[in-house]
Protein backbone atom coordinates (compact mmCIF):
# COMPACT_ATOMS: atom_id res chain seq x y z
CA UNK A 1 0.00 0.00 0.00
CA UNK A 2 1.75 3.37 -1.14
CA UNK A 3 0.19 5.93 1.21
CA UNK A 4 -0.06 2.82 4.07
CA UNK A 5 0.06 5.67 6.43
CA UNK A 6 -3.26 7.08 5.29
CA UNK A 7 -6.03 6.87 8.51
CA UNK A 8 -8.12 4.15 5.68
CA UNK A 9 -5.35 1.42 6.27
CA UNK A 10 -7.18 0.20 8.65
CA UNK A 11 -10.30 0.11 6.81
CA UNK A 12 -8.64 -2.19 3.95
CA UNK A 13 -7.00 -4.20 6.61
CA UNK A 14 -10.50 -4.83 7.96
CA UNK A 15 -11.21 -6.04 4.98
CA UNK A 16 -8.20 -8.51 4.39
CA UNK A 17 -9.24 -9.76 7.83
CA UNK A 18 -12.93 -10.28 7.37
CA UNK A 19 -12.64 -11.56 3.82
CA UNK A 20 -9.80 -13.67 3.99
CA UNK A 21 -11.42 -17.02 2.58
CA UNK A 22 -11.67 -14.34 -0.87
CA UNK A 23 -8.53 -13.14 -0.32
CA UNK A 24 -5.69 -15.13 1.35
CA UNK A 25 -3.19 -12.22 2.13
CA UNK A 26 0.24 -13.44 3.47
CA UNK A 27 2.12 -10.52 3.48
CA UNK A 28 1.20 -6.33 3.81
CA UNK A 29 3.73 -3.77 3.49
CA UNK A 30 2.99 0.00 3.88
CA UNK A 31 5.31 2.27 2.52
CA UNK A 32 4.57 5.90 3.33
CA UNK A 33 7.50 8.84 4.13
CA UNK A 34 5.78 10.14 7.45
CA UNK A 35 7.74 7.98 9.85
CA UNK A 36 4.72 8.93 12.51
CA UNK A 37 2.22 8.01 10.92
CA UNK A 38 3.52 4.50 9.62
CA UNK A 39 4.56 3.45 12.82
CA UNK A 40 1.07 4.44 13.94
CA UNK A 41 -0.77 2.88 11.27
CA UNK A 42 1.51 -0.60 11.37
CA UNK A 43 0.84 -0.68 14.67
CA UNK A 44 -2.85 -0.86 14.14
CA UNK A 45 -2.61 -2.86 11.42
CA UNK A 46 -0.36 -5.54 13.28
CA UNK A 47 -2.97 -5.58 16.52
CA UNK A 48 -6.01 -6.16 14.04
CA UNK A 49 -4.56 -8.83 11.96
CA UNK A 50 -3.48 -10.47 15.23
CA UNK A 51 -6.74 -9.74 16.85
CA UNK A 52 -8.94 -11.41 14.11
CA UNK A 53 -5.66 -14.59 13.69
CA UNK A 54 -4.63 -13.09 10.15
CA UNK A 55 -1.52 -14.74 9.92
CA UNK A 56 -0.39 -12.16 7.62
CA UNK A 57 2.85 -9.63 8.01
CA UNK A 58 2.98 -6.32 8.28
CA UNK A 59 6.55 -4.70 6.63
CA UNK A 60 6.38 -0.31 7.50
CA UNK A 61 8.55 1.19 4.87
CA UNK A 62 9.68 4.20 3.97
CA UNK A 63 11.36 2.67 0.35
CA UNK A 64 8.91 1.71 -2.04
CA UNK A 65 11.22 -0.54 -3.18
CA UNK A 66 11.78 -2.46 -0.58
CA UNK A 67 7.41 -2.29 -0.14
CA UNK A 68 6.61 -3.01 -3.54
CA UNK A 69 8.97 -5.89 -4.06
CA UNK A 70 7.50 -9.06 -5.11
CA UNK A 71 4.21 -7.58 -4.50
CA UNK A 72 1.30 -9.40 -6.53
CA UNK A 73 -0.68 -6.16 -6.56
CA UNK A 74 -0.27 -2.48 -5.30
CA UNK A 75 -2.51 0.06 -4.15
CA UNK A 76 -1.94 3.94 -4.44
CA UNK A 77 -3.63 5.61 -1.95
CA UNK A 78 -1.12 8.25 -1.29
CA UNK A 79 -2.52 11.80 -0.87
CA UNK A 80 0.28 14.22 -1.85
CA UNK A 81 0.55 17.35 0.61
CA UNK A 82 -1.53 15.70 2.61
CA UNK A 83 -4.33 17.17 4.11
CA UNK A 84 -2.59 20.82 4.00
CA UNK A 85 -2.82 20.75 0.14
CA UNK A 86 -6.22 19.65 0.01
CA UNK A 87 -7.26 22.59 1.67
CA UNK A 88 -5.35 24.87 -0.81
CA UNK A 89 -7.94 22.58 -3.12
CA UNK A 90 -10.84 23.41 -1.18
CA UNK A 91 -10.66 26.67 -1.01
CA UNK A 92 -8.64 28.92 -3.82
CA UNK A 93 -11.32 28.24 -6.44
CA UNK A 94 -13.86 30.09 -4.36
CA UNK A 95 -11.91 33.32 -4.32
CA UNK A 96 -13.17 33.28 -7.80
CA UNK A 97 -16.35 32.08 -7.00
CA UNK A 98 -15.96 28.52 -7.95
CA UNK A 99 -16.50 25.78 -6.15
CA UNK A 100 -13.84 24.14 -3.96
CA UNK A 101 -13.05 20.74 -3.94
CA UNK A 102 -10.46 18.49 -4.19
CA UNK A 103 -11.21 16.14 -7.39
CA UNK A 104 -13.82 18.35 -8.45
CA UNK A 105 -12.86 21.80 -11.01
CA UNK A 106 -10.01 23.81 -10.25
CA UNK A 107 -9.13 22.11 -7.00
CA UNK A 108 -9.79 18.58 -8.73
CA UNK A 109 -6.62 20.17 -11.02
CA UNK A 110 -4.52 21.47 -8.39
CA UNK A 111 -4.69 17.85 -6.60
CA UNK A 112 -3.45 16.27 -10.41
CA UNK A 113 -0.99 18.69 -10.80
CA UNK A 114 0.82 17.44 -7.69
CA UNK A 115 -0.44 14.15 -7.85
CA UNK A 116 0.51 12.62 -11.60
CA UNK A 117 4.28 12.94 -11.53
CA UNK A 118 4.50 11.11 -7.89
CA UNK A 119 2.33 8.51 -9.24
CA UNK A 120 4.37 7.82 -12.48
CA UNK A 121 7.58 7.96 -10.38
CA UNK A 122 6.63 5.01 -8.02
CA UNK A 123 4.44 3.42 -10.73
CA UNK A 124 8.46 2.92 -12.39
CA UNK A 125 9.49 1.32 -9.22
CA UNK A 126 6.79 -1.00 -9.44
CA UNK A 127 7.43 -1.87 -12.99
CA UNK A 128 11.43 -2.16 -11.89
CA UNK A 129 10.76 -4.34 -8.51
CA UNK A 130 7.17 -6.11 -9.48
CA UNK A 131 6.95 -5.98 -12.53
CA UNK A 132 3.91 -8.74 -12.56
CA UNK A 133 2.09 -6.59 -9.96
CA UNK A 134 -1.18 -5.00 -10.64
CA UNK A 135 -1.52 -1.66 -9.63
CA UNK A 136 -5.06 -0.78 -7.61
CA UNK A 137 -5.36 3.30 -8.08
CA UNK A 138 -7.51 5.00 -5.64
CA UNK A 139 -5.74 7.78 -5.32
CA UNK A 140 -7.15 11.29 -6.72
CA UNK A 141 -8.14 12.04 -8.79
CA UNK A 142 -9.18 8.71 -10.11
CA UNK A 143 -9.64 9.24 -13.38
CA UNK A 144 -6.97 11.35 -14.61
CA UNK A 145 -4.12 8.69 -12.47
CA UNK A 146 -5.24 5.78 -13.84
CA UNK A 147 -4.98 7.26 -17.27
CA UNK A 148 -1.93 8.67 -16.60
CA UNK A 149 -0.66 4.99 -15.43
CA UNK A 150 -2.47 3.31 -18.19
CA UNK A 151 -0.95 6.01 -20.69
CA UNK A 152 2.82 5.15 -19.57
CA UNK A 153 2.20 1.04 -19.89
CA UNK A 154 1.30 0.09 -16.16
CA UNK A 155 -1.21 -2.69 -15.28
CA UNK A 156 -3.54 -0.24 -13.79
CA UNK A 157 -6.86 -0.03 -12.92
CA UNK A 158 -8.81 2.75 -10.83
CA UNK A 159 -10.97 2.24 -8.10
CA UNK A 160 -13.21 4.72 -5.83
CA UNK A 161 -16.96 3.43 -3.46
CA UNK A 162 -19.11 5.83 -5.15
CA UNK A 163 -20.19 2.61 -6.89
CA UNK A 164 -20.17 0.06 -4.14
CA UNK A 165 -21.86 2.70 -1.44
CA UNK A 166 -24.82 2.67 -4.14
CA UNK A 167 -25.25 -0.83 -4.72
CA UNK A 168 -24.78 -1.44 -0.71
CA UNK A 169 -27.91 1.05 -0.02
CA UNK A 170 -29.82 -0.21 -2.97
CA UNK A 171 -29.34 -3.97 -1.58
CA UNK A 172 -30.68 -2.85 1.72
CA UNK A 173 -33.46 -1.04 0.46
CA UNK A 174 -34.86 -4.46 -1.22
CA UNK A 175 -33.78 -6.06 1.63
CA UNK A 176 -31.66 -8.55 -1.24
CA UNK A 177 -28.17 -10.15 -0.52
CA UNK A 178 -25.80 -7.35 -2.38
CA UNK A 179 -24.58 -10.11 -4.62
CA UNK A 180 -28.08 -9.98 -6.48
CA UNK A 181 -27.56 -6.25 -7.25
CA UNK A 182 -25.96 -4.65 -9.85
CA UNK A 183 -25.61 -1.01 -11.44
CA UNK A 184 -26.12 0.74 -14.54
CA UNK A 185 -23.63 2.91 -13.65
CA UNK A 186 -22.08 5.18 -16.81
CA UNK A 187 -19.68 8.05 -16.90
CA UNK A 188 -16.27 9.26 -15.72
CA UNK A 189 -15.48 9.05 -11.90
CA UNK A 190 -16.99 11.30 -10.09
CA UNK A 191 -19.19 12.17 -12.32
CA UNK A 192 -21.25 9.50 -12.66
CA UNK A 193 -25.21 8.41 -12.85
CA UNK A 194 -26.77 5.40 -12.52
CA UNK A 195 -29.44 4.60 -14.73
CA UNK A 196 -30.87 1.16 -13.74
CA UNK A 197 -30.33 -0.99 -10.97
CA UNK A 198 -31.08 -4.62 -11.55
CA UNK A 199 -31.80 -7.44 -8.56
CA UNK A 200 -31.48 -11.02 -10.53
CA UNK A 201 -31.10 -8.93 -13.60
CA UNK A 202 -34.88 -7.30 -13.45
CA UNK A 203 -34.38 -3.10 -13.51
CA UNK A 204 -35.72 -2.22 -10.40
CA UNK A 205 -35.05 1.37 -10.45
CA UNK A 206 -38.14 2.63 -11.50
CA UNK A 207 -40.02 1.42 -8.04
CA UNK A 208 -36.70 2.24 -6.02
CA UNK A 209 -37.44 5.81 -7.44
CA UNK A 210 -41.35 6.23 -6.54
CA UNK A 211 -40.06 4.79 -2.63
CA UNK A 212 -36.82 6.16 -1.94
CA UNK A 213 -36.79 8.81 -4.52
CA UNK A 214 -36.83 11.88 -1.83
CA UNK A 215 -34.72 10.11 0.14
CA UNK A 216 -32.41 9.54 -2.79
CA UNK A 217 -32.19 13.38 -3.53
CA UNK A 218 -30.98 14.11 -0.17
CA UNK A 219 -28.46 11.46 0.01
CA UNK A 220 -26.87 13.08 -3.33
CA UNK A 221 -27.36 16.81 -1.69
CA UNK A 222 -29.81 17.27 -4.72
CA UNK A 223 -33.52 18.48 -4.71
CA UNK A 224 -36.25 16.42 -4.03
CA UNK A 225 -37.91 15.50 -7.50
CA UNK A 226 -34.66 15.14 -9.55
CA UNK A 227 -33.67 11.55 -9.71
CA UNK A 228 -37.22 10.47 -10.36
CA UNK A 229 -37.09 13.31 -13.05
CA UNK A 230 -34.32 12.00 -14.54
CA UNK A 231 -35.11 8.86 -14.41
CA UNK A 232 -31.49 7.96 -12.25
CA UNK A 233 -29.69 8.66 -9.71
CA UNK A 234 -26.88 11.02 -10.08
CA UNK A 235 -23.74 10.83 -7.58
CA UNK A 236 -23.02 13.23 -5.26
CA UNK A 237 -20.13 14.70 -7.23
CA UNK A 238 -22.97 16.53 -9.69
CA UNK A 239 -24.16 18.19 -6.67
CA UNK A 240 -21.17 20.11 -7.53
CA UNK A 241 -22.55 21.19 -11.06
CA UNK A 242 -26.18 20.82 -10.72
CA UNK A 243 -26.43 23.47 -7.70
CA UNK A 244 -22.68 25.07 -8.16
CA UNK A 245 -23.94 28.12 -6.98
CA UNK A 246 -25.26 27.03 -3.72
CA UNK A 247 -22.59 25.03 -3.04
CA UNK A 248 -20.40 27.88 -3.36
CA UNK A 249 -22.77 30.05 -0.68
CA UNK A 250 -22.34 27.23 1.54
CA UNK A 251 -19.05 26.80 1.21
CA UNK A 252 -18.44 30.08 2.12
CA UNK A 253 -19.60 29.78 5.34
CA UNK A 254 -18.53 26.26 6.67
CA UNK A 255 -15.14 25.16 7.28
CA UNK A 256 -13.55 23.23 4.27
CA UNK A 257 -13.81 19.63 4.47
CA UNK A 258 -10.24 18.83 4.92
CA UNK A 259 -10.01 20.76 8.04
CA UNK A 260 -12.39 18.59 9.29
CA UNK A 261 -10.71 15.48 8.18
CA UNK A 262 -7.27 16.72 9.46
CA UNK A 263 -8.96 16.65 13.02
CA UNK A 264 -10.61 13.20 12.93
CA UNK A 265 -7.54 12.19 11.49
CA UNK A 266 -5.63 12.97 14.38
CA UNK A 267 -8.14 11.68 16.53
CA UNK A 268 -8.18 8.33 14.62
CA UNK A 269 -4.19 8.41 15.05
CA UNK A 270 -4.83 8.32 18.94
CA UNK A 271 -6.33 5.26 18.36
CA UNK A 272 -4.42 3.78 16.50
CA UNK A 273 -1.86 4.56 19.37
CA UNK A 274 -3.79 2.93 22.10
CA UNK A 275 -2.44 -0.92 22.23
CA UNK A 276 -5.80 -1.62 23.83
CA UNK A 277 -7.70 -0.94 20.14
CA UNK A 278 -7.78 -3.71 18.37
CA UNK A 279 -10.17 -3.74 15.85
CA UNK A 280 -11.02 -0.47 12.93
CA UNK A 281 -12.76 2.42 14.89
CA UNK A 282 -15.90 3.73 15.08
CA UNK A 283 -14.67 6.89 14.47
CA UNK A 284 -13.28 5.83 10.87
CA UNK A 285 -17.05 6.13 9.57
CA UNK A 286 -16.83 10.07 10.02
CA UNK A 287 -14.43 9.75 6.58
CA UNK A 288 -15.61 9.14 3.15
CA UNK A 289 -14.30 5.43 2.55
CA UNK A 290 -17.14 3.13 3.31
CA UNK A 291 -16.78 -0.05 1.75
CA UNK A 292 -13.28 0.74 0.48
CA UNK A 293 -11.94 -2.23 1.87
CA UNK A 294 -14.97 -5.05 0.25
CA UNK A 295 -14.74 -3.17 -3.36
CA UNK A 296 -10.80 -3.56 -2.99
CA UNK A 297 -10.81 -7.15 -1.70
CA UNK A 298 -13.38 -7.95 -4.66
CA UNK A 299 -11.20 -6.32 -6.98
CA UNK A 300 -8.41 -8.01 -6.29
CA UNK A 301 -9.37 -11.10 -5.51
CA UNK A 302 -11.04 -11.43 -9.30
CA UNK A 303 -7.95 -10.25 -10.58
CA UNK A 304 -5.22 -12.90 -8.91
CA UNK A 305 -8.36 -15.18 -9.04
CA UNK A 306 -9.32 -14.53 -12.44
CA UNK A 307 -13.17 -14.52 -11.31
CA UNK A 308 -14.48 -12.96 -14.35
CA UNK A 309 -17.52 -11.27 -12.34
CA UNK A 310 -19.15 -7.74 -13.06
CA UNK A 311 -17.42 -4.74 -10.99
CA UNK A 312 -17.73 -0.98 -11.57
CA UNK A 313 -14.03 0.11 -12.19
CA UNK A 314 -12.05 3.24 -13.99
CA UNK A 315 -10.61 1.75 -16.98
CA UNK A 316 -9.70 2.53 -20.91
CA UNK A 317 -13.02 3.47 -22.83
CA UNK A 318 -11.92 1.41 -26.39
CA UNK A 319 -15.37 1.60 -27.98
CA UNK A 320 -17.43 1.33 -25.04
CA UNK A 321 -18.73 5.42 -24.60
CA UNK A 322 -18.59 5.80 -29.03
CA UNK A 323 -19.00 9.89 -28.11
CA UNK A 324 -15.42 9.77 -26.42
CA UNK A 325 -12.07 9.20 -27.45
CA UNK A 326 -10.81 5.34 -27.07
CA UNK A 327 -8.22 6.56 -24.92
CA UNK A 328 -10.15 7.94 -22.56
CA UNK A 329 -11.02 6.50 -19.12
CA UNK A 330 -14.18 5.81 -18.03
CA UNK A 331 -16.06 3.91 -14.86
CA UNK A 332 -18.45 1.45 -15.74
CA UNK A 333 -19.54 -2.10 -15.33
CA UNK A 334 -16.60 -4.26 -16.29
CA UNK A 335 -15.73 -8.29 -16.28
CA UNK A 336 -12.86 -8.59 -14.20
CA UNK A 337 -10.28 -11.45 -14.08
CA UNK A 338 -6.55 -12.62 -14.79
CA UNK A 339 -6.60 -10.20 -17.99
CA UNK A 340 -7.59 -7.41 -16.53
CA UNK A 341 -11.47 -4.96 -16.52
CA UNK A 342 -12.85 -5.45 -20.02
CA UNK A 343 -16.28 -3.26 -19.96
CA UNK A 344 -19.48 -3.82 -20.70
CA UNK A 345 -21.73 -2.76 -23.56
CA UNK A 346 -23.35 0.59 -22.53
CA UNK A 347 -26.45 1.02 -23.54
CA UNK A 348 -26.46 4.57 -25.31
CA UNK A 349 -25.86 7.53 -23.54
CA UNK A 350 -28.91 10.37 -23.52
CA UNK A 351 -27.35 13.70 -24.24
CA UNK A 352 -27.99 15.00 -21.17
CA UNK A 353 -25.26 13.03 -19.83
CA UNK A 354 -23.15 12.75 -22.62
CA UNK A 355 -22.56 16.03 -23.18
CA UNK A 356 -21.54 16.82 -19.30
CA UNK A 357 -18.76 13.39 -19.71
CA UNK A 358 -17.78 14.31 -23.18
CA UNK A 359 -17.08 17.95 -21.81
CA UNK A 360 -14.97 17.15 -18.25
CA UNK A 361 -13.63 14.24 -20.17
CA UNK A 362 -12.23 16.37 -22.62
CA UNK A 363 -11.15 18.36 -19.55
CA UNK A 364 -9.06 15.49 -18.43
CA UNK A 365 -6.96 14.62 -21.13
CA UNK A 366 -5.97 18.53 -20.84
CA UNK A 367 -5.51 18.44 -17.39
CA UNK A 368 -3.21 14.99 -17.69
CA UNK A 369 -1.50 16.62 -20.26
CA UNK A 370 -0.73 19.79 -17.96
CA UNK A 371 -0.02 17.45 -15.12
CA UNK A 372 2.77 15.48 -17.25
CA UNK A 373 4.22 18.48 -18.97
CA UNK A 374 3.39 21.64 -16.52
CA UNK A 375 3.40 25.10 -17.78
CA UNK A 376 1.24 27.25 -16.73
CA UNK A 377 -0.64 27.83 -20.44
CA UNK A 378 -1.42 23.90 -20.17
CA UNK A 379 -2.88 24.74 -17.19
CA UNK A 380 -5.06 27.59 -18.48
CA UNK A 381 -6.43 25.82 -21.11
CA UNK A 382 -7.21 22.71 -18.81
CA UNK A 383 -9.11 25.36 -16.96
CA UNK A 384 -11.31 26.99 -19.91
CA UNK A 385 -11.95 23.42 -20.89
CA UNK A 386 -13.87 22.70 -17.47
CA UNK A 387 -17.35 23.60 -17.50
CA UNK A 388 -17.17 24.67 -13.76
CA UNK A 389 -14.77 27.38 -14.92
CA UNK A 390 -14.84 27.27 -18.92
CA UNK A 391 -14.06 31.64 -19.31
CA UNK A 392 -11.24 32.99 -19.71
CA UNK A 393 -10.79 35.75 -17.45
CA UNK A 394 -11.21 33.23 -14.57
CA UNK A 395 -9.11 30.55 -16.29
CA UNK A 396 -6.32 33.42 -16.24
CA UNK A 397 -6.78 34.11 -12.54
CA UNK A 398 -6.83 30.89 -11.21
CA UNK A 399 -4.27 29.73 -13.00
CA UNK A 400 -2.14 32.35 -11.30
CA UNK A 401 -3.37 31.24 -7.62
CA UNK A 402 -3.55 27.78 -8.13
CA UNK A 403 0.26 27.65 -9.00
CA UNK A 404 1.18 30.44 -6.34
CA UNK A 405 -0.86 28.27 -3.87
CA UNK A 406 0.70 25.30 -5.06
CA UNK A 407 4.04 25.76 -5.73
CA UNK A 408 5.82 23.73 -2.75
CA UNK A 409 4.93 20.54 -4.67
CA UNK A 410 5.52 21.62 -8.63
CA UNK A 411 8.89 21.88 -9.12
CA UNK A 412 8.24 23.43 -13.09
CA UNK A 413 5.83 26.65 -11.34
C1 LIG B 1 -15.33 9.19 -1.26
C2 LIG B 1 -14.71 9.28 -2.61
C3 LIG B 1 -13.23 9.27 -2.48
C4 LIG B 1 -12.78 10.41 -1.60
C5 LIG B 1 -13.48 10.33 -0.26
C6 LIG B 1 -13.20 11.56 0.56
O1 LIG B 1 -14.97 7.98 -0.67
O2 LIG B 1 -15.10 8.23 -3.45
O3 LIG B 1 -12.65 9.37 -3.75
O4 LIG B 1 -11.40 10.37 -1.41
O5 LIG B 1 -14.86 10.23 -0.42
O6 LIG B 1 -13.43 11.26 1.90
P1 LIG B 1 -12.88 12.22 3.02
O7 LIG B 1 -13.23 11.57 4.31
O8 LIG B 1 -11.39 12.34 2.80
O9 LIG B 1 -13.57 13.53 2.81
MN1 LIG C 1 -13.82 8.23 -5.20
Amino acid sequence: MVGGGSTYTPELVDGFARLRGELPVSELALIDPDPRRLELVAGMARRMLAHAGHPARVLATSSAAEGVAGAAVVLFQLRVGGQAARELDETVPGRCGCVGQETTGAGGLAKALRTVPVVLSIAETVRKHAPDAWIVDFTNPVGIVTRALLDAGHRAIGLCNVAIGFQRRFAAWLGADPSRVSLGHVGLNHLSWERAVFLDGADVLPALLERHGAELAAMVGLRPGLPARLGAVPSYYLRYFYAHDEVVREQRAAPSRASEVAALEERLLELYADPAVVTKPELLAGRGGAFYSEAAVALIASLLGDRRDVQVVNVRNGGTLPFLPEEAVIEVPAVVGAAGARPLPVPPVEPLYAGLIGHVSAYETLALEAAVHGGADRVRAALLAHPLVGQDDLAEELTALLLEAGRAHLPWA
